[in-house]
């Protein structure tokens, strides 16, 4: 069956009737990292739904929102070859009518990292993400661990706020060389996009350094920073935290997790890896 394309909340409802699929939240400008979301759905669910949707309000600076890629029709077709059944791509009026007036607050989880970088940011992300859980009302929902503190602010306001279905976290989609996907990559120049090869390789010096016994936090974060000491790269963090909670540890424990955001060449990635405590001799 082709695939079908829904732009209002009442047309998605309908062509949904009590049907549970798989659900894939995404904005648009669609790389492999978002495919392979989409081919996850469409492999455990009878039906997936891709909503393609520019969110507003989880853009902190307007000029920002202005420069995001959207081009619809190459989306439209690579979320039809991926197998998916329905597209609901809606109006800006349609996510946020006039009154609209309630916004989802996810607390100290949301306050951290890119949270203290871009302000009500996350509120944005949790308020359209709960929107689209209700109206779409999920078996499962699909998001990348490549934005890994998104997922665990998902993960915590689905669990306190009892939204329908199970979130599944997907494992990030990667550059040959490390790095991983994103829309912002083809804003690198040839030479940022080589130096951008060092966070990849931050974060696999940290993982073999805990894996060879490394247990202390501080000292794994200098092995990270060390990776990324060049001239045009700025870290904006490199931290060892608590894989749910996020917050700073002092000790690697089981399901820690190091998050990295640095600009290369003026434009701002971000990244992050497990960091499980290894078998090695304790240092
Ligand atoms: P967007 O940046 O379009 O990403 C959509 C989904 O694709 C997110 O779950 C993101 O984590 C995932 N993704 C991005 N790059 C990936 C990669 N390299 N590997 C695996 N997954 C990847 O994230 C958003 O949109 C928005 O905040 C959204 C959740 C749609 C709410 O507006």
């Amino acid at each position: 069956m082709p695939m079908q394309i829904a732009h209002t909340r009442a047309e998605v409802r309908a062509m949904l009737g009590e049907r549970r699929p798989g659900l894939v939240p995404t904005m648009g400008a669609l790389h492999d990292g978002h495919l392979a979301l989409i081919e996850r759905s469409v492999a455990e669910n009878p039906l997936t739904v891709v909503s393609v949707f520019v969110n507003p309000a989880q853009f902190n600076d307007p000029g920002d929102l202005e420069r995001y890629p959207r081009d619809l029709e190459r989306d439209t077709a690579l979320i039809a070859s991926a197998g998916a059944d329905l597209l609901f791509a809606p109006p800006v009026s349609e996510i946020y009518p006039p009154g609209f007036d309630t916004t989802v607050r996810v607390g100290d989880l949301a306050g951290r990292w890119e949270g203290v970088h871009r302000p009500g940011h996350f509120r944005g992300v949790a308020t359209v993400v709960t929107i689209l859980l209700n109206l779409v009302r999920p078996a499962r929902a699909y998001f990348g661990e490549k934005d890994y503190q998104q997922l665990q602010v998902i993960r915590r306001m689905h669990a306190d706020l009892a939204l329908p279905g199970e979130i599944v976290g997907c494992p990030t989609v990667r550059e040959a060389d490390g790095l991983a996907l994103s829309s912002r990559n083809v804003r690198l120049s040839p030479e940022a996009r080589r130096t951008a090869r060092a966070i990849p390789r931050a974060l696999a010096a940290v993982v073999a350094a805990a894996e060879a016994g490394e247990t202390d936090a501080r000292r794994l974060e200098a092995i990270g920073r060390a990776e990324l000491h060049a001239p045009d790269i700025e870290v904006d963090y490199l931290a060892v935290v608590d894989g749910e909670t996020l917050a700073p540890i002092a000790r690697l424990n089981p399901g820690s997790r190091l998050l990295v955001a640095a600009e290369v060449g003026g434009v701002r990635l971000i990244d992050n890896a497990a960091v499980d405590p290894g078998e090695g001799e304790g240092a």
